[in-house]
């Protein structure tokens, strides 16, 4: 349970605020950087009315109120420490701003069980990928391009993200084969996917609760496959499993483990389509576009699930530090949060743990 295990890690790191009594201290003047006083100058509670504003939020008791703006006054504070140890992203207040890193991970992430085999991690299922040819690729790709990515979707307060990443993959594997875009859902693996790790039995796939995509996969070969989303939509709560294996869409025969290296999950992304890979969500909490490329962010605590879909050359870089090369992430938290729907996150330095847990899969029509 190295997930749980990190989550409290996490927690632990974080100082609860009740009551609104130091707010005001928690205004930091003398901040030369522009966007450092526009996150952090005017008065917290004035903010926290926008952000109830903005993003529809209402709280059923004044201690609620008070506690939440408390949580609410830590996240401005998280957000400008963020944009400091992340300068080409820009960081701010987001649809999370009210919650704590621990309901946030809880709630909106979902990888559980990372097991680490050698360095790479995940589940222990799943064969190692074939080497590929890395010669030759292209400097720019974007899946989205070629009509291989569905819309951006949203997982809700549920920690479903693994399901997320596990129908982006496989949509983008029975585009590659077809050259048709089928929409796949993530509710089946929610309420039907029970699927745990061979080496480690603690690592299920529990609904609401996490899961690990590799998992996913193994259940996906057994139960036959994936139906479409319109056949068995999300309600982003665990319910009675209603799977009908007569209405496939989507059959998924194998995957595989792609290797610990940018060029072999470059050519994998090209060759296959978007893969399902895991990362370190803690600064996509704060996240509002840009590249992300935070000085320290730990490769070790994986806890999102969400898919590849594409990589440029050269990112917009808010303070011209240079041109970062980056990878396109689609999430699945709306079209909301960050940039339109998706994390754009520096290439070439296995950034918050991208290249360690990255996953291909292969499809077949169901007749
Ligand atoms: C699954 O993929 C692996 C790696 O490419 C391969 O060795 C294996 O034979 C495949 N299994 C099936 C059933 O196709």
């Amino acid at each position: 349970m190295v997930a749980k295990t990190l989550a409290l890690f996490i927690t632990c790191a974080i100082f609860y605020c009740h009551g609104a009594a130091s707010l005001e201290d928690l205004t930091i003047r003398q901040v030369t950087d522009d966007r450092l006083s526009n996150l952090l100058g005017t008065h917290t509670e004035t903010k926290f009315r926008v952000f109830m504003s903005d993003y529809g939020k209402s709280y059923s008791t004044r201690e609620e109120y008070v506690h939440r703006l408390g949580i609410f006054a830590k996240n401005v504070l998280k957000a400008a420490e963020h944009q400091m140890l992340d300068p080409t992203a820009v960081h701010g207040v987001t649809r999370f701003s009210d919650l704590t890193e621990e309901e946030f991970t809880r709630m909106y992430t979902g990888v559980v069980g990372v097991v680490d085999v050698g360095g790479r991690r995940g589940g222990t299922v799943g064969a190692e990928a074939p080497m590929v040819e890395v010669e030759g690729l292209p400097t720019d790709f974007d899946w989205r391009e070629k009509g291989a990515v569905t819309e951006v979707k949203d997982q809700g307060a549920c920690g479903s993200c693994w399901a997320f990443s596990t129908t982006g993959a496989v949509e983008g594997a029975h585009f590659v084969s077809t050259g048709e875009l089928v929409s796949l859902s993530e509710q089946q693996l929610v309420d039907c996917d029970k699927a745990c790790d061979p080496k480690d039995k603690k690592a299920c796939d529990d609904g609401c609760g996490g899961g690990l995509m590799t998992n996913a996969y193994e259940y996906l070969k057994e139960a036959g496959g994936l139906e479409e989303e319109k056949s068995y939509p999300y309600t982003g709560k665990r319910g009675h499993c209603k799977f009908d294996p007569n209405k496939v869409a989507v059959k998924v025969v194998n995957f595989t483990n792609i290797p610990l290296d940018e060029d072999q999950i470059t050519a994998n992304l090209v060759q296959h389509g978007p893969l399902a890979v895991g990362l370190n969500a803690v600064f996509m909490q704060t996240y509002i576009g840009g590249v992300s490329c935070p000085l320290i962010c730990s490769k070790k605590k994986i806890n999102h699930g969400v898919l590849l879909v594409g990589y440029g050359s050269k990112g917009f870089s808010i303070l011209r530090l240079g041109n970062k090369p980056y990878w396109i992430i689609k999430n699945s938290w709306g079209k909301k949060w960050g940039d339109g729907g998706y994390y754009k996150l520096c290439r070439g330095h296995d950034m918050c743990g991208i290249n360690s847990m990255v996953s291909a899969v292969v499809t077949q029509v169901s007749s």
